[in-house]
């Protein structure tokens, strides 16, 4: 994982977090008024985005990343390729990378898995943008049973 300040990033990560932070606007967020923004660019190029669905019942909470993964692959056959995260708060857009909780780890390891294609994340802040090049980083001995797959 490397940190970069975001002039430093190709043309294509500016343009896919632009996307996620774009994505921030739809979030509905009054408990933790924390907006968070996810772009997914898949195999073929396309672009599918999220943000953070809160509920009263906070259990019931999903975050961008999920809303994003999970609708980008019922909607098209790509397998996602890139992940973009951010977020905005009171201030505006947040300054530090937004990482992803441990839920949304697990789940963009399962799409490397079963699409047997890396995926990368970068996870931006206004400045500085961390970047992962294979989802595996995030989740190192991630539960994994053969013996579940076997039965
Ligand atoms: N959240 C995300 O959507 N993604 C993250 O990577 C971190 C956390 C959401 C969950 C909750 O709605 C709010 O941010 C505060 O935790």
């Amino acid at each position: 994982m490397t940190q970069y300040e975001n002039q430093q990033l190709n043309e294509a990560d500016k343009e896919l977090i632009q996307k996620a932070l774009q994505a921030t606007e739809t979030s509905y967020a009054p408990y933790s008024k924390f907006h968070v923004g996810a772009a997914v660019r898949m195999t073929d190029g396309q672009v599918f985005t999220g943000s953070n669905q809160e509920n009263i019942a906070f259990p019931a909470c999903v975050c961008a990343e999920r809303v994003a993964l999970l609708y980008a692959v019922t909607h098209s056959n790509a397998a996602p390729a890139t992940l973009a995260v951010t977020a905005t708060d009171r201030d505006g857009w947040v300054s530090e990378p937004v990482t992803p909780c441990g839920e949304c780890r697990q789940v963009l390891l399962e799409m490397q898995r079963r699409f047997g294609t890396p995926v990368r994340i970068l996870m931006a802040g206004k400045t500085a943008t961390l970047v992962c090049e294979n989802a595996e980083e995030l989740l190192p001995g991630a539960f994994q049973s053969t013996q579940l797959a076997q039965s």
